[in-house]
């Protein structure tokens, strides 16, 4: 099975990138972010505070049902304990959450799990933080998706006013260098390029140029492995 991985920071563009590069390919795409997302999200529904009781929040996840299911159209969606949590993820409170709760490493273990029963199940795409340095060391490919804190922080905001959710781009500039700032300083499996990735820079790249430049660096690096 081919494993494609592409990490990189919040905002990135990762999972929309992702998504329509693996429908071009024909590969399954999966967003671990998602995971973290719905184990924050049933820690917050249960009153759980992540950051002051992390191992309530731990002992909380490891009773979870987190499962990936794909709806015809092929777009991911994600289950809590069997309801379909998808839409209700993507909240601000739910994102700090789920930086929060990625930092404890009971939860990665049993989310890590299942990232690597579905990637060895089908060719996948699979974006996340580590999924080239700790889920999949050996990737066929690895690439290191990112832009500036400022551009990922205005692609976010719009992202956000799109669905209704009205904040300021400091708010979510903020938000940003929180998460950034936790991700990459964690002690397991912290957000860093793995040593063999490509590094992407997407300041200044329209969406559909950044899906066609990682199209193309897939394909120039799978062709690099048959040869
Ligand atoms: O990609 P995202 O913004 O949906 O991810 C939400 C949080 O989950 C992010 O702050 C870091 C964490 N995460 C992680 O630690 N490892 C992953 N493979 C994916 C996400």
């Amino acid at each position: 099975m081919i494993k494609v991985a592409i990490d990189g920071p919040s905002g990135a563009g990762k999972s929309t990138v992702s998504k329509a590069v693996a429908k071009k390919l024909g590969y399954v795409y999966v967003d671990t972010g998602a995971m973290y997302r719905a184990a924050a999200l049933g820690c917050i529904c249960g009153d759980v505070d992540i950051k002051k009781n992390p191992k309530a929040a731990a002992e909380m996840v490891s009773y979870m049902n987190i499962d990936i299911k794909y709806s015809e159209d092929g777009s991911q969606l994600i289950f809590l304990d069997r309801e379909n949590v998808t839409d209700h993820i993507r909240t601000p409170e739910v994102s700090i959450g789920a930086s929060d709760i990625s930092k404890i490493p009971e939860v990665r273990l049993k989310l890590v799990e299942i990232q690597r029963r579905l990637g060895n199940l089908n060719n996948v795409i699979m974006d996340g933080r580590d999924i080239g340095t700790y889920v999949f060391p050996d990737a066929d490919v690895k690439i290191f998706l990112t832009a500036s804190p400022e551009e990922r922080a205005r692609r976010r905001q719009k992202e956000l006013l799109e669905k209704g959710q009205s904040c300021s781009f400091e708010e979510v500039l903020e938000d940003m260098r929180y998460r950034d700032e936790n991700d990459s300083t964690r002690a397991f499996a912290p957000l860093v390029p793995a040593e063999d990735s490509i590094r992407i820079e997407t300041d200044g790249m329209s969406f559909e140029e950044s899906v066609q430049k990682v199209l193309d660096t897939i394909k120039a690096r799978l062709e690099e492995h048959v040869v």
